[in-house]
C-alpha cells in the first residue's frame, strides 16, 4: 500500500534507473565477454574461423562472432552439447570437438546448423550419441568423425539425412552391431577395431552406395553370405584378426553375388592356405585380390587356379619363400602382381609365363640373388619390372637375350658388382634402367653391342662406380642421367670422351659425386666434358671441389658448347674465382646456381653472355663488392639473391640495367652501411621488388647513427637524408661541373664571403628581400647547434655575448639540452628549427666529422630550401681546410648563405659580435636576383 500512495516520480524511480543502468550493465556484461573471448578465441575475420582449441573451455563460448563458419573447440573439457549451444552461429559448416569430455548432446543441438558439412567428435572417452535424428537438418554433412571414442552405439539410420556422406570414421569404438539401412551415399565407412562379431542380418545392416568398407580388427565370428551379397560396396576389408575359414567361406560366398571388386585380407594369419581356399569364388572372384601381411609362407600349386578373373593380386607382406612352378599358370588375365616384401631367393623358370597380360610385376624386397631372362619367358605386356632392394649378384649370368618389351628396370639397392655389356641385350624398348643404390658397382658397360638403343634415363646414384676404364654409355637417347653421391674417391669421367655417344643428354645430375677440375677440362685437349651436349638443359654439378686442383680458377669455356642449357648449379663447389669466359656460351640460361662457394669478387664481364637469365643465386659467398657493369646485360633478370655475403655499399649504377626487370632481391645478412647514399635502394625497396627476409635485412654498425642494426626498411631517408635528394638527382656531368665551380668559387669565398655579404648589405640594400617574420611569432627565439665540445664556447662566449646584445632574445635553445623531452630526437631536432625564429650553426673540426650533428645541419638547410628564408646563420668557430668541409656545408654556403668566422684575436671580437647581431635580427629572403658574387 505504501509504495502505491508514493509520488508517481518516486514510484518511477527504480524503474528509471534501471532503465539508466540497465544499458551501461549491459554493456559492461557484454564487454567483458568480449573481453574473454577475444583473450580465448582466435577469430580469423576473413576464413570466419574461430580458434577456441586448448583454451580449458567447458562450454560452448557465447560470445563469438555470428558469422562464423569455423569453429575449433578441440583439447577443451565440454561435457554437454545443447540445443541452444549453436542457435547463435547459424552458419557454421566446420565443428571440430575432438578430445573433449563430450557425455550428453541434446538431440536438437545441431539443427539451427543447416550448413554443417564436417563434425568432428573423436576422442571423447565417454561419447553418447542420442537415440534420435541428430543431423535431422544437416543435408550436407559430409564428413563425421567418431573414432577413439568408445562409442557403444551408433543410433539407427544416422545418416538417413545425409544424403552424400564423402567419409564417417568409426574406428576404435565399441559398436557391436550397426543399422544404417536408411542410408544415401557413404563412400567411405570405417568401422575398423570395433566388437561386431557378426555379419548378420541382425546385427550388420549397411544399406548405404559406398566405395570402402573397413571391418579389420572386429573379431568376426560368423557372416551370413547374404549379408554380404546385399552389400552396395566396391572396396571390403577384413583383417587383423585371426578369421576362421568358416568365416572366409562365407565371405567368400557372399563377395561371389555380391557387386564387391576389390576384397582384402590382411593380417588374418594364414601360413599355409588349403588347396581349395578360394574355390567359393570360382568364376567369380573380384577382379583384386589383396592377401597382404598374413604370414603367408607358401602358395600350393592349385590355389589360386579357379580365379581367373583376377586382374590384380597383391600378396605382399608375407613370407613367401618360394613360388611354385605353376602357381599363376590359371591367372592369365592379371594385369598387375605385387609380391614385394617376401622371402623369395630365386625364381624358376617359366613361373610367370602365362602373365601373359601382366604389365607391372613387383618382386622388390625379396631375397633374390639371380636375374635370368628366363623367369620372365612369355610375358608379353610387361613394361614394368621392380626388384629394387633384393640381394641380385648377377644379371643375365649365361648372357640370354631378353625377349620383353620392358619400359622400366628397377635395380636399385641391391649388391651389382658388375654388369657386363650384354646384361640387358634384346631390352631394346628399355627407357629407363635405376642402379642406383648399388654400393658396389665398378663396372657397367653399356656399348653399342649392347643395343640399349631406347634407354633414356639412366639413374647412378650412390653407386661406388670406379671402372678401370672411363665411363662411356653408348645411348644415343639417353636424356636424363643421374651420377649423384657416387662414393667413388676418383670418378672416371674424361672430357671429351663420356659423352662422345650420348650427346641427347637432357638433364645430367653430377651432385656431390667427387668430380673434379681435370674430370670437366682437359687442359691440353682443351676439351670440356660438356662438348658436344648441345640439347643439355639442366646441369646440376653442386657439391663438388673444384677448386681441390686448380684452386685459383675455375676453368674457362668449359660450358662453351651448352647453347641449350637453361638451369645450371654449381653450389657449394669451392670455387673461389671464375673465369671472366667462365659462362660462355650459355646463351639459354635462365637459372644460375653459384651459392655456397668461397667467390670475394665476379669480373664484371661475367655475365655478360647471360642475356636470357632470370635467376642468379650468389648467397653465401665472400662478395663485397658488386661492379657497376656486373648485370648490365642481363635485362631478364627477375630474382637476385645475395644474402650473407660481405656487401656494405650497394652501387646504384650496378642495379640500373635490372632495375625495371627484378621482382625478388635477397640481401639479407650482409654488413650494408646505411646512408645517404643507399637513399635511392630504399626508396626502390619499397617499390614493386619483393624483398626476401626484411628482418634479416640490417644495417651494420658503420650506418648513421639511428640506423645501426635495425631493418634497413625502418630507414627513412626524407628523415635522415633531406638535402640529398637533389644530390641524389645530379647528373655526374652536372655533378662534376657543380664541384668545379664549388671548388672555385670556395677557394676564393672564404675570404671574400662576408666582406661581399656586407658590402651588399651596403649598396644594394635588403629592403626589398624582407620578409614580415617578427621573433615574437616564433616558439624559439634562437636555436643554436653545436657539437658537444664546443660547448665551452658556447657557454663562455656566445651565451653572454646574447645576454649583452640581445636581451630581446630570451626563448634560445642551446644545443641538445634544450630539446624537448619525450619526442624522437630527430623529430625534436626538425621541431626546434622549424619554431625558431633563427638558428645558428657553430661549425668546427670535430663537429663535421660527426655524424649527429651533419643531421641536425642537413635538418637546419632543409628548412632553408623549404621556407626560403634566411634563417640559418654558420658560424666557423676554426678555420679548418677546404677539403675538410663537408661537401654539403660548402654546396650551402656557395648558395649566398650567411656565415662568419669567430676569431682568436681579441680585437675581432667586437666585429664579430656586431655583425652576429645583424644576421640575427635582420630578416632576409634567398633571393636569387642577388648575384652570388
Ligand atoms: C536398431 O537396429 C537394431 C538392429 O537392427 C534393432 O535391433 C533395434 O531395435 C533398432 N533400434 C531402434 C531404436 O529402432
Ligand atoms: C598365427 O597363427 C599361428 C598358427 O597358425 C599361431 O601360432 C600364432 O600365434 C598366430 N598369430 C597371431 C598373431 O594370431
Ligand atoms: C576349381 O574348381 C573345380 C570345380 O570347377 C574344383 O573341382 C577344384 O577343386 C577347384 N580347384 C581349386 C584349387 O580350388
Ligand atoms: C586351371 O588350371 C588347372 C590346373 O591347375 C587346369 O586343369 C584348368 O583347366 C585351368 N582352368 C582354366 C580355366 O584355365
Ligand atoms: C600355361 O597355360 C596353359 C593352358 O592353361 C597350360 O597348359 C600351361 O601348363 C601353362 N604354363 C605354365 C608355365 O604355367
Ligand atoms: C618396342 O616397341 C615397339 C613399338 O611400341 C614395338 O613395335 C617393338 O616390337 C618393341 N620391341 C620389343 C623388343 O619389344
Amino acid at each position: 500500500m505504501a509504495f502505491i500512495r508514493q509520488a508517481p516520480f518516486l514510484r518511477c524511480l527504480p524503474l528509471v534507473l534501471l532503465c539508466i543502468l540497465t544499458p551501461t550493465l549491459i554493456q559492461t556484461i557484454h564487454q567483458d565477454a568480449m573481453l574473454t573471448s577475444s583473450m580465448k578465441c582466435h577469430y580469423d575475420a576473413e576464413q570466419k574461423e574461430a580458434d577456441c582449441s586448448d583454451r580449458g573451455l567447458d562450454s560452448i563460448p557465447q560470445n563469438l562472432p555470428d558469422d562464423i563458419e569455423e569453429l575449433d573447440l578441440k583439447f577443451n573439457k565440454i561435457t554437454f552439447i545443447l540445443s541452444s549451444s549453436f542457435m547463435r552461429y547459424p552458419l557454421i559448416q566446420v565443428l571440430d570437438f575432438s578430445s573433449n569430455d563430450i557425455r550428453m548432446i541434446e538431440s536438437a543441438s545441431f539443427y539451427p546448423l543447416k550448413e554443417l558439412n564436417r563434425l568432428d567428435l573423436p576422442f571423447n572417452h565417454n561419447l553418447v550419441f542420442p537415440a534420435t535424428d541428430l543431423f535431422r537438418w544437416s543435408r550436407n554433412l559430409s564428413i563425421l568423425k567418431l573414432y577413439g571414442s568408445n562409442l557403444k552405439l551408433l543410433p539407427n539410420d544416422t545418416l538417413k539425412w545425409s544424403p552424400s556422406v564423402e567419409s564417417i570414421y568409426l574406428r576404435f569404438n565399441k559398436l557391436t552391431f550397426v543399422n544404417m539401412s536408411l542410408c544415401g551415399r557413404a563412400k567411405k565407412i570405417s568401422l575398423a577395431y570395433n566388437k561386431i562379431e557378426h555379419l548378420t542380418a541382425e546385427s550388420f545392416i549397411i544399406g548405404c552406395q559406398s566405395d570402402y568398407i573397413d571391418l579389420t580388427g572386429n573379431p568376426i565370428k560368423s557372416v551370413d553370405p547374404n549379408v554380404i551379397a546385399s552389400l552396395r560396396v566396391r572396396s571390403l576389408v577384413l583383417g587383423e584378426y585371426p578369421l576362421t575359414l568358416e568365416v572366409l567361406k562365407d565371405t567368400f560366398i557372399g563377395i561371389c553375388r555380391s557387386e564387391i571388386v576389390e576384397l582384402t585380407i590382411n593380417g588374418a594369419n594364414f601360413t599355409v592356405l588349403p588347396r581349395d581356399f578360394f574355390s567359393p569364388l570360382r568364376n567369380c572372384s573380384p577382379p583384386v585380390l589383396k592377401f597382404t601381411g598374413n604370414n603367408l609362407q607358401s602358395l600350393s600349386q592349385n590355389v589360386f587356379s579357379n580365379l581367373t578373373r583376377l586382374v590384380e593380386l597383391d600378396l605382399s607382406h608375407n613370407e613367401i619363400q618360394a613360388l611354385s612352378p605353376y602357381v599363376f599358370s590359371n591367372l592369365t588375365r592379371l594385369v598387375e602382381l605385387d609380391l614385394s616384401f617376401n622371402e623369395i631367393q630365386s625364381l624358376s623358370p617359366y613361373v610367370f609365363s602365362n602373365l601373359t597380360r601382366l604389365v607391372e610385376l613387383d618382386l622388390s624386397q625379396n631375397k633374390i640373388i639371380t636375374v635370368e631372362p628366363v623367369f620372365y619367358q612369355g610375358m608379353r605386356g610387361l613394361k614394368v619390372l621392380n626388384l629394387n632392394f633384393n640381394q641380385i649378384k648377377y644379371i643375365n649370368p649365361n648372357t640370354d637375350e631378353w625377349t620383353l618389351d620392358l619400359n622400366e628396370l628397377y635395380l636399385r639397392s641391391n649388391s651389382l658388382t658388375e654388369i657386363s655389356e650384354f646384361a640387358f641385350f634384346g631390352l631394346r624398348n628399355l627407357t629407363l634402367l635405376d642402379l642406383s643404390f648399388n654400393k658396389d658397382l665398378i663396372v657397367l658397360n653399356i656399348t653399342s653391342s649392347s643395343k640399349l638403343t631406347g634407354i633414356q634415363t639412366i639413374a647412378l646414384n650412390f653407386c661406388n662406380f670406379c671402372d678401370m676404364d672411363i665411363f662411356q654409355p653408348v645411348a644415343p637417347n639417353l636424356t636424363t642421367l643421374f651420377m649423384n653421391n657416387m662414393i667413388a674417391e676418383m670418378i672416371m669421367m674424361a672430357p671429351g670422351i663420356t659423352f662422345e655417344d650420348s650427346q641427347g643428354l637432357e638433364n645430367l645430375e653430377i651432385r656431390n659425386s667427387g668430380l673434379s677440375n681435370f674430370n670437366i677440362w682437359d687442359e691440353i685437349l682443351n676439351t670440356s666434358l660438356f662438348d658436344g651436349l648441345s640439347n643439355l638443359i639442366t646441369l646440376d654439378l653442386s657439391q663438388n671441389y673444384f677448386d681441390f686442383y686448380f684452386p685459383d680458377d675455375f676453368p674457362a669455356r668449359i660450358f662453351k658448347q651448352l647453347s641449350a642449357l637453361q638451369n645450371l648449379s654449381l653450389e657449394a663447389c669451392h670455387i673461389s674465382c671464375l673465369h671472366p669466359l667462365a659462362f660462355t656460351g650459355l646463351e639459354s640460361l635462365r637459372v644460375l646456381n653459384l651459392s655456397g662457394n668461397v667467390i670475394q669478387q665476379l669480373n664484371f664481364d661475367i655475365f655478360k653472355m647471360l642475356d636470357q637469365v632470370t635467376i642468379i643465386d650468389l648467397h653465401d659467398n665472400l662478395l663485397a663488392y658488386l661492379d657497376e657493369q656486373l648485370f648490365s646485360n642481363n635485362p631478364r633478370l627477375t630474382t637476385l639473391l645475395l644474402s650473407n655475403n660481405k656487401l656494405t655499399l650497394l652501387n646504384q649504377k650496378t642495379f640500373e640495367p635490372i632495375e625495371s626487370s627484378l621482382l625478388s632481391f635477397d640481401l639479407s645478412l650482409n654488413p650494408i652501411d646505411c646512408n645517404c647514399d643507399l637513399r635511392w635502394f630504399r626508396d626502390w625497396m619499397s617499390g614493386h621488388i619483393d624483398v626476401i627476409d626484411k628482418n634479416r635485412t640490417i644495417c651494420s654498425s658503420a650506418s648513421l647513427q639511428p640506423l645501426r642494426e635495425k631493418p634497413l626498411l625502418d630507414f627513412d631517408p626524407n628523415k635522415l637524408c633531406g638535402l640529398n635528394i637533389g644530390l641524389v638527382v645530379m647528373t655526374p656531368l652536372a655533378g662534376i661541373f657543380l664541384g668545379v665551380i664549388v671548388a672555385i668559387f670556395y677557394h676564393n669565398r672564404l675570404q671574400l664571403k662576408y666582406k661581399l655579404f656586407l658590402l651588399k648589405l651596403m649598396v644594394i640594400g635588403y629592403k626589398e628581400m624582407r620578409d614580415a617574420r617578427d621573433h615574437n611569432d616564433y616558439e624559439f627565439d634562437l636555436n643554436i647547434i653545436f657539437y658537444e665540445d664546443d660547448e665551452e664556447w658556447v657557454r663562455q662566449q656566445l651565451q653572454p655575448a646574447l645576454e649583452e646584445r640581445l636581451p630581446q632574445f630570451q626563448r634560445n635553445v642551446f644545443g641538445d639540452q634544450d630539446l624537448i623531452l619525450g619526442m624522437h630526437y630527430l623529430d625534436a631536432v626538425d621541431y626546434v628549427v622549424s619554431h625558431s625564429y633563427k638558428t645558428l650553426i657553430l661549425l668546427s673540426r670535430a663537429a663535421v666529422h660527426d655524424r649527429w650533428f651533419m643531421l641536425k645541419l642537413r635538418t637546419a638547410m632543409d628548412h632553408v630550401s623549404d621556407t626560403q628564408t634566411e634563417f640559418v646563420v654558420v658560424v666557423f668557430l676554426e678555420d679548418f681546410p677546404d677539403e675538410d668541409i663537408p661537401f654539403l656545408a660548402r654546396l650551402y654556403l656557395s648558395d649566398g648563405r650567411p656565415y662568419q668566422h669567430w676569431t682568436e684575436d681579441v680585437g675581432g671580437h667586437v666585429f664579430f659580435w656586431n655583425a652576429l647581431v645583424k644576421n640575427l635580427t635582420i630578416n632576409l629572403r634567398t633571393n636569387d636576383f642577388i648575384p652570388n658574387e
